[in-house]
């Protein structure tokens, strides 16, 4: 690990997180705990900036675009600022047998936001992503860590209310 003059930082209690990530794995492959430190960095930050993702490249002594490659991947980072919560719901084919365009496209008129964007109360965004393996009780949204399943119309609106508050 070496140090860095960024002012981007973990705070005390993350980067003691993140050295005991770091040595779960052998020495030298170090670069195996890239994704869960990406996890914590953007605990921290809610979205991994370049300013962020150079920090973790210093950490985990990278090249930059080793992480940039990553994060880039992985529809789970957040390469934006994003709102409050962020939707994540599942575009892939049986969640679309399932009904879920009706829904997604209702999700979207609610809250009068498209793909990637985020309300102007900055308390919702909206992401696509692929399969989230709950393909038998679709239409799914993930929210962190929680997957709302069976959607319905209705299931929406008490979703976004409860979040709402
Ligand atoms: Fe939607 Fe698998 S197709 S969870």
């Amino acid at each position: 690990m070496t140090e860095t003059p960024n002012l981007v930082a973990f705070t005390p209690e993350r980067l003691e997180k993140v050295k005991e990530i770091i040595a779960r794995y052998p020495e030298g492959r170090q670069k195996s705990a890239l994704l869960p430190v990406l996890h914590v960095a953007q605990e921290q930050w809610g979205w991994l900036s370049s300013e962020v993702m150079d920090y973790v490249a210093s950490i985990l002594s990278l090249e930059p675009v080793e992480v940039y490659e990553v994060a880039t991947f992985y529809t789970m980072y957040h390469l934006e600022p994003v709102g409050k919560h962020v939707i994540e719901y599942c575009r892939t084919g049986p969640c679309c047998l399932m009904g879920g365009e009706d829904i997604y496209g209702y999700l979207k008129q609610k809250l009068g936001v498209e793909p990637g964007e985020t309300t102007k109360d900055g308390l919702f965004t909206v992401k696509e992503v692929e399969c989230l393996a709950a393909c038998g009780w679709g239409p799914v949204f993930q929210i962190r860590e929680k997957y709302y399943m069976n959607l319905t119309r209705e299931r929406v609106d008490e979703i976004i209310d409860e979040l709402s508050k």
